[in-house]
């Protein structure tokens, strides 16, 4: 079982699966599903929710049973198109309801936030999604956010691994009780070469995905996402709740920052990161 985070009333599994750049995922998914995930990351964006819905039913594991996280595109901020994206994943997806509604980017078309806000939040009222966030906004857009949508928020969606500073946006989300979920939590495979996770992995007799991934963990809000293709991967990824890295070791791989660590950053669709 893997251990849990809450926040208003949503209940998740620390580490899911991340789906981007997967296609069709169904049998990844499936393996995914039966190694022990339970939460699964997509977007109508990636092209992959056909994928995760096939992966689903090839599992066995019971739709209840499983936290099911979709965005909605910021092509698709106008709320009659929010309304047809998120009908559209439900399709892909064979299922009435995902658990996690996000609006995948700030809009860059200057549609107002409170309608794009109206349409996530008619998006829960009606039961087509259990709880609702966003993933890429900063930090007043993510408080302009929450103050227009009718529906409370469980969830910040942002890049975060060892070499990307998120201390701002997490002390913040701290603050309004969101989880803070991962994504890119293995620097899309940037941290596999670094001589201090390297060090760390040699002396805990851990692999540097398992580092990464704990080091996120430990930080008690997050929930890291890590996509693999590989089975072997996926599994070790799952095996992180065994051990703890001391407040040294926390503190070397806090200072890996770096000023150009972001990796998803794209040009006229990025806020002003805090
Ligand atoms: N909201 C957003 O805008 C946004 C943006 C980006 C990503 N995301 C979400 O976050 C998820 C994760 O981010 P990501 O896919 O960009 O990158 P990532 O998870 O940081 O890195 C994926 C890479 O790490 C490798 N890997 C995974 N687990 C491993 C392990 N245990 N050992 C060794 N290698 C491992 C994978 O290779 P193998 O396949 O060989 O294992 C793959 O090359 C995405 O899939 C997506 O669901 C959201």
């Amino acid at each position: 079982m893997i251990p849990t985070l809450s926040a208003h009333g949503a209940t998740i599994p620390s580490i899911g699966f991340g789906t981007s750049q997967l296609g069709d995922c169904a049998d990844e998914v499936a393996t995914a599903l039966k190694l022990g995930y339970r939460h699964i990351d997509t977007a109508w964006k990636y092209g992959s929710e056909q994928g995760v819905g096939d992966g689903i039913k090839k599992s066995g594991v019971a739709r209840k049973d499983i936290f099911l996280t979709t965005k909605v595109s910021h092509e698709y901020l106008r709320a009659a198109d929010f309304a047809r994206s998120v009908e559209e994943s439900l399709t892909r997806l064979q299922t009435d309801y995902v658990d996690l509604l996000l609006v995948h980017w700030p809009t860059i078309d200057n549609i107002p936030l409170e309608e794009t806000m109206g349409a996530l939040a008619k998006a829960r009222q009606q039961g087509k999604t259990r709880f609702v966030g966003v993933a890429n906004f900063n930090i007043a857009l993510l408080d302009e956010a929450m103050r227009l949508c009718p529906e409370q928020f469980s969830v910040l969606q942002a890049e975060y691994h060892p070499y990307l500073d998120q201390s701002k946006m997490l002390a913040h989300c701290r603050e309004k009780g969101l989880i803070f979920m991962a994504y890119c939590p293995l620097a899309r495979g940037g941290v596999f070469k670094d001589p201090v996770l390297g060090e760390i992995a040699k002396k805990r007799g851990k692999t540097i995905a398992q580092i990464a991934l704990r080091w996120l963990l430990q930080q008690e809000i997050v929930a890291p996402i890590p996509r693999s293709a590989n089975p072997q991967h996926m599994a070790e990824s799952l095996d992180v709740f065994d051990f703890m890295l001391d407040t040294d070791e926390m503190k070397r791989i806090h200072a890996l920052k770096r000023a150009d660590g972001r990796i998803a950053n794209p040009k006229g669709r990025a806020p002003a990161w805090d």
